[in-house]
C-alpha cells in the first residue's frame, strides 16, 4: 500500500530566462511504513524531487507537470497556505545540515515547543513533560539538561535527533531525510540509522531516504530509486537491487561499493554527471555507459517493466533503430 505516489513529475530553472529542464518525469511510490533509498551521484536532482514534495523549491523554479498524491489530494495543487498544513505535521523533513533547521538563536525548548504551540494547545509548562518524554524517545541522555542548551552546544547526532524529535512531535507519517548522516562519523551515523528504523517500526513512520551510501541502503531500505541526470532510472526493492541489478549505472553503483574484506577491486564509473546546462541526445547515461549501443545516443529509452524492476535502458527495450 502506498502512503504517496510522485507521478510524472517534472521541474526545471529560469536562468537569464531560459528554461533548463531539471527532473524528467520523475515516478515512485512511498510503500505504508517503508524505508524508499534514493540514491545516485551528487546533482542527479535527489534533494530537488523531495523538496518538490513540500513545495520547498527556489523561487526561480518551476514545476511544469506532474501530481505528488497524498491522502488523495495532489499535494502540487495547494496554496503555499494550505501546503504548510502538511509541512511538519504530515511531512517532516531531515536536512543534511541541521543547522539549516534548527535556529542559533533559540534554546532546543523554544524550537520543540514552537511545533507543539503550533499543532497542540498547551501550556509550556504541560509541554515540558511531553517534550522530555520525545527526546528520549529518540535517545538523547539527560533531555531535561539540553532543554535549556542552544544548538551549537549540541554535537552533529544529537542536532539531528531533536530535529527527528520536532517530527515525532508534529506526529509526522511521513520523514524525508536528506542525506542526514553524511556529515556524522561512522558510529553516530548508525544510531541516527537504527532510529529511523525504530520510528518506521514502532511509529508507523514511512521514510523518504536520501543518500550516496549504498551500504547504507542495503542494510536499512525496503524500496530503492536510482536516479541519474534528474531521471529515476531504476525503480525496484532492495533485494532485487542488489541481487540483479538492471541498469548499467546501478550496476556500476553497486560495484563501486567498497567491500569490508577490501580484496575486490573497486570499479569507479569513468565520467562526471552532466549539469543541467548539457543537452544530451539519446540515454543520458550513454556517455558513461560500457554497455552503449547506436540507439542509446538517439532515444532516450522510456520505462519498461523487466523481472520486478521498472528500468530505463535499451537493453530492455527491444528498439533497433
Ligand atoms: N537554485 C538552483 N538553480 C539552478 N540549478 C540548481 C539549483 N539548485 C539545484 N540546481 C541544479 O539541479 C541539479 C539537481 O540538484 P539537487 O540538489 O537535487 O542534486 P542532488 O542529487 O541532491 O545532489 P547532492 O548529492 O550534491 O545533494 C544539479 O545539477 C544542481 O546544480
Ligand atoms: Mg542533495
Amino acid at each position: 500500500m502506498s502512503i504517496l505516489e510522485v507521478k510524472n513529475l517534472n521541474m526545471g530553472f529560469y536562468i537569464d530566462e531560459k528554461f533548463y529542464p531539471v527532473l524528467k518525469d520523475i515516478n515512485f511510490n512511498l510503500k505504508y511504513q517503508k524505508i524508499h533509498a534514493i540514491v545516485g551521484e551528487s546533482g542527479s536532482g535527489k534533494t530537488l524531487s523531495c523538496m518538490s514534495i513540500l513545495k520547498l523549491l527556489p523561487s526561480n523554479s518551476q514545476i511544469t507537470n506532474g501530481e505528488i498524491i497524498y491522502k488523495n489530494k495532489d499535494l502540487l495543487k495547494l496554496n503555499e497556505k494550505e501546503i504548510k498544513k502538511y509541512r511538519g505535521r504530515e511531512i517532516a523533513l531531515i536536512p543534511q545540515d541541521p543547522m539549516t533547521s534548527l535556529d542559533p538563536l533559540y534554546t532546543i525548548f523554544d524550537q520543540l515547543y514552537e511545533v507543539i504551540d503550533i499543532h497542540y494547545k498547551m501550556t509550556r509548562n504541560d509541554a515540558k513533560e511531553f517534550i522530555i518524554d520525545t527526546l528520549k524517545k529518540v535517545n538523547i541522555i539527560n533531555p531535561e539538561e539540553r532543554l535549556n542548551n542552544y544548538p551549537h552546544q549540541l554535537s552533529g547526532g544529537m542536532k539531528q535527533r531533536i530535529i527527528i524529535a520536532c517530527a515525532l512531535l508534529g506526529k509526522a507519517k511521513i520523514i524525508i531525510a536528506d542525506e542526514p548522516t553524511t556529515a556524522l562519523d561512522v558510529t553516530i551515523q548508525a544510531q541516527i540509522m537504527q532510529l529511523l528504523l525504530k520510528l518506521k517500526n514502532e511509529n508507523n513512520v514511512s521514510i523518504i531516504f536520501i543518500t550516496h551510501d549504498l551500504a547504507l541502503v542495503s542494510q536499512y531500505c525496503d524500496e530503492v530509486s536510482v536516479m541519474y541526470n534528474g531521471q529515476i532510472v531504476e525503480n525496484a526493492n532492495a533485494y532485487d537491487i542488489f541481487d540483479s541489478p538492471k541498469h548499467p549505472y546501478t550496476k556500476a553503483l553497486i560495484e563501486s561499493i567498497p567491500t569490508i574484506t577490501g580484496n575486490k577491486r573497486i570499479e569507479t564509473i569513468y565520467g562526471n554527471v552532466p549539469s543541467i546546462y548539457d543537452k544530451i541526445d539519446g540515454c543520458p547515461f550513454h556517455l558513461r555507459c560500457k554497455y552503449c549501443f547506436h540507439t542509446c545516443k538517439k532515444i532516450n529509452p522510456n520505462f519498461k517493466k523487466v523481472d520486478n524492476h521498472i528500468v530505463r535502458c535499451h537493453l530492455y527495450s527491444n528498439l533497433d533503430v
